[in-house]
């Protein structure tokens, strides 16, 4: 980035003013450099939701919401979704580059030699409830690896960061269907290091010890582009939860916790599973109309789950490539589920019909249709976000090291507009 411009602003109760800086990305909206405004004109500025305010700079992942574009490191997703697998895309985010034979081969292995966990963190399993939801698993024992792994903790030195990344991208499927197979009863399976990243999680999610475990390459293929499709996406809550959580030096394993506690939201990460309970809800198509009237009164709380996007207001074009994987999908597999699949299209039809959605450019987003395919693939409803949260640990950890190297980012502390009581007189308790 150079230096190009500047903006100048006026306090206008003084006069006073301050030159700041214009950024020029590579590509994307020039950004102001507020940093000297408060020392010079002792102003603060104020924006909630991060709508304007950019918290780093970053190589990673590029966005742009109006034009539905979507890169990591500068290839385009659709690229990415057509040609690549999860792993190498995870290689292409931490490294910054598509990796060469040799790369990828020695990523793959070494990958795979990170996948079992330590024995002792089975005994967490074991702790949790029979019917504790698995990202509440999720965020206890990854959080919990930090207490594992010491030998690659210091998070100054760049081999023990790297080891770091490397167990989390590796050991998260096996916690994850370890998450799941807890509150059904069944033991808990080793990875099996012959089968590719995602054939052996749905090997762990699936298999039984009595029976062969045939994998399904139609399956695979879904969630090797839903995996491709989640693995980033700049700075999103979960993502800045990483950064925030990171930037006071904690360590790599607490911060992805964090940033799976963020994920879990509904607003968020949590969509695909909501999209789920709302078609089940909704239970027939001829009801929709009913759901949509209620998602557009002013006066209820009611949203459309997998609907809208914060930086998406054209189309989301995770959700263009994934909406042909999902009808594709339903025409191989429909049965069962059929009638709420139905629900869906037709809710998709309704809404993208609707003036209220229109204009508001509220389109299906990629949760949408992922929730409809991880439900048609058969996957337990409390694992959609556990997936979701698989695939973003490639981005969260790619972040993280991003950030880990840059000399600019200090520890995250925003400033606020208090709006408290002004200073009081303490009275005591005798006298109240
Ligand atoms: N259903 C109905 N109305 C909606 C919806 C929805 N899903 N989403 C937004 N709106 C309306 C709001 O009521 C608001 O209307 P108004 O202008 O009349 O007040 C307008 O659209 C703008 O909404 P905001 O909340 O300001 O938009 P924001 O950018 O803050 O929120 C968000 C984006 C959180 C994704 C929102 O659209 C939403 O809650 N969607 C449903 C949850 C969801 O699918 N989340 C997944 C996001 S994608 C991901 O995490 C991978």
């Amino acid at each position: 980035m150079t230096k190009k411009n500047t903006v100048t602003i006026t306090d206008n109760r003084n006069g006073n003013q301050v030159d700041l800086d214009i950024l020029d990305p590579t590509i994307g909206s020039p950004t102001i450099d507020i940093r000297k405004l408060h020392n010079e004109l002792g102003l603060f500025t104020y924006d909630p939701g991060f709508q304007a305010t950019a918290s780093c700079k970053s190589d990673i992942t590029y966005i742009d919401g109006d034009k539905g574009v979507l890169l990591y490191r500068g290839y385009p997703i659709e690229q990415l979704a057509e040609h690549s697998n999860y792993l190498e895309t995870s290689f292409l985010l931490i490294y910054g580059h598509l990796p060469s034979h040799v790369e990828y081969y020695d990523f793959i292995g070494i990958i795979k030699q990170h996948t079992m966990v330590h024995e002792g963190i089975k005994h967490f399993f074991n702790g949790f409830q029979h019917n504790a939801h698995p990202m509440a698993i999720m965020v206890g024992v990854v959080g919990a690896l930090s207490a594992f792994y010491h030998d690659s903790l210091d998070i100054n030195n760049p081999r023990h960061r790297e080891i770091s990344a490397h167990r989390l991208l590796a050991k998260m499927p096996t916690i994850a269907a370890y998450s799941h197979r807890r509150a059904h009863g069944l033991p808990l399976p080793y990875p099996r290091n012959d089968l590719d990243f995602i054939e052996n999680f749905m090997y762990m999610m699936f298999s039984v010890p009595s029976e062969e475990y045939k994998v399904n390459p139609v399956a695979v293929r879904a969630m090797r582009l839903i995996f491709i499709l989640h693995a980033d996406h700049e700075q999103n809550a979960s993502t800045s939860t990483v950064r925030l959580a990171s930037s006071s030096g904690a360590n790599p394993f607490a911060c992805i916790s964090a940033g799976i506690a963020s994920l879990w939201g509904p607003a968020h990460g949590g969509a695909n599973e909501a999209v789920i309970r709302m078609l089940e809800e909704i239970q027939h198509p001829d009801e929709i109309p009913k759901y949509v009237e209620r998602a557009k009164d002013k006066n209820d709380d009611y949203r459309l789950m997998g609907f809208g996007h914060r930086i998406y207001k054209n189309y989301d074009p995770r959700a263009k490539i994934i909406r042909e994987a999902c009808n594709d999908l339903l025409d191989v597999l429909g049965s069962t589920n059929q009638p709420l699949f139905d629900t869906a299209r037709k809710l998709e039809k309704i809404a993208m019909e609707d003036d209220y959605f229109l204009e508001r450019n509220l389109y299906p987003n990629v949760d949408f249709y992922s929730g409809i395919i991880l439900k048609a693939l058969g996957m337990p409803l409390n694992m959609f976000t556990v997936i979701f949260a698989m695939a973003r640990t490639a981005g969260w950890i790619s972040q993280w090291l991003e950030m880990m190297e840059d000399q600019e980012q200090r520890i995250g502390r925003p400033r606020q507009i208090y709006t408290g009581a002004k200073v009081r007189e303490y009275v005591n308790l005798s006298k109240r």
